[in-house]
Parts: C-alpha cells; structure tokens; sequence
C-alpha cells in the first residue's frame, strides 16, 4: 500500500487526479470505477481541468459507479447518476453510452444488481476503481459488518447513513431508505484501488482502517489485503496513521 500525505484539499485532488489521468493516458479504453461524495469533487474538477487544456481524453474510457439510491430518478439532484453528470461526465468526451450508474428506478433490483455485476465482467473488470470513506469505515454502500463476500447488492441503509444523508434532503421522510450497491468482493476484484480521505474527521478512522486489524466493523480495513492500493489524503485525515508509525510519503 502506497500512502501519499499532501499539504491541503487542493493539493490532494492534484495528486488524485494524476494517478487517474496517468491511468487513462496508459490505457485509454481503461475502466474507472468512480465514486461520488464530497472527497472527489477537487480531483474531478481537476480532471475537467485538464481536458479543457487538451491534456487529456476520456473519449475511450468507459466507467462504472459504485452506487446509487434507490427510487431516485437519474434527472434527481441527490442521485448519484446526477452528481456525476454535474461534476464530471457532462464536462468531458466521455460518451455517455460508456458511462454506467447503477439504475435507482430498477423494477426488480436484484435483477439490476445481478446485470452489473455482469456488466463488470463483460467490459473486463475495472482497472482503477475510486473509494472515498465513510466515517464509519463504509465503502460503497457497504456498512459495519456486512459481507466482504458480496457482490452488487441490494442495501438497506443504517440510521446512521440516513441521519448523515438527511442535510441533502428538504425532509427526513425523502430521504431514500435503500440503495443498490456494488459490494466487497466487486471492490477487491479491481486491478488497482485509489482512496482519497481529507479532513481531521476523517483521521480517526482511516487509522482504524490502516494501522488497525482487518475487521468487518471497518469495512475499508479489507483494503490491506488488496495487492495494489493507494491511498492519498490531506495532512489532517493522515496524521493519525502516521502517528501511529504507519509510513506516509510526503
Ligand atoms: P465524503 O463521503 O467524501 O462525502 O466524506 C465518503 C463516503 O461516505 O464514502
């Protein structure tokens, strides 16, 4: 695991962005798996950025999300297909046909889950998969003490997470209950794993997941065991880890 400290927010989405921009420069039919939150908004932008100047194309690269709500229609502002039309697909040469969101208006979402994880396969498995972290642990949608064995599944949301989602919401009551969600073993099957943690309350826990037992309860603990992980976070969500002896690159 490569652990990269830098100085600010800015500075961090900086050094995300280029390993993803590297990662699309070496193989520009690559798969990206992508993630939404509040973490990578800096790096897609910086992303953007970078398109506009001609530095980068995204015209073969093709994407998958992690997740979605269900019942939250893609034209939805708090849908995940939203964020990432926003914040990234509708400002670069993606083609909107290579681009894949989970369905949050699916009939049958088991169906829905089960033709994702298809999908993955069919387009080769992902090569760069994105995570950002909960302050529980999660990842995805996957929650203190689920499965590390599932694949895309049906979730239903904790308290916790609904209380945490409720500020994007005019009510508790729209808040969705229930998410698709690709799982664990979709995650640990990526060739290659970028995390970006930023924040002071985010230190507790990414030391919990880094410097801590591999543990069900801290769902991105299972990350130790992924052969190729990077992870890159300001001098505030790191601090703790590197307190805690584990070695951070400046
Ligand atoms: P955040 O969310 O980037 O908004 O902190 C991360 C997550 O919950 O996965």
């Amino acid at each position: 695991m490569r652990i990269y400290q830098a100085e600010d927010y800015k500075a961090m989405s900086r050094r995300a962005a280029n390993i993803i921009s590297a990662q699309v420069i070496y193989k520009p039919n690559c798969v990206l798996g992508l993630a939404t939150g509040g973490t990578p908004v800096g790096l897609y932008q910086q992303l953007v950025d970078w398109y506009r100047k001609g530095d980068l194309s995204f015209a073969e690269t093709r994407s998958v999300n992690l997740d979605e709500y269900l019942g939250l229609s893609p034209h939805h502002e708090q849908s995940y297909r939203y964020f990432m039309q926003v914040n990234l697909f509708d400002h670069i040469d993606i083609k909107p046909e290579n681009t894949h969101v989970l369905d949050g208006l699916a009939k049958n979402p088991e169906a829905e889950c089960a033709a994702y994880n298809q999908l993955i396969r069919d387009l080769g498995g992902i090569d760069l998969q994105l995570l950002g972290m909960g302050h529980n642990g999660h990842i995805a949608f996957n929650e203190p003490g689920d499965d590390f064995g599932l694949e895309t599944h049906l979730v239903n949301l904790t308290e916790s997470t609904i209380n945490a989602n409720q500020r994007f919401f005019e009510s508790r009551d729209e808040v969705p209950r229930h998410a698709l969600s690709m799982g664990i073993k979709n995650i640990m099957n990526a060739r290659r794993i970028l995390m970006v943690v930023s924040g002071e309350e985010k230190a507790d826990i990414v030391c919990r997941a880094f410097a801590g037992p591999v543990t069900k309860e801290v769902p991105a603990s299972v990350l130790q065991l992924h052969p190729d992980v990077t992870l890159v976070g300001d001098r505030a969500a790191l601090h703790k880890l590197a307190e805690a002896g584990v070695p951070v690159c400046g």
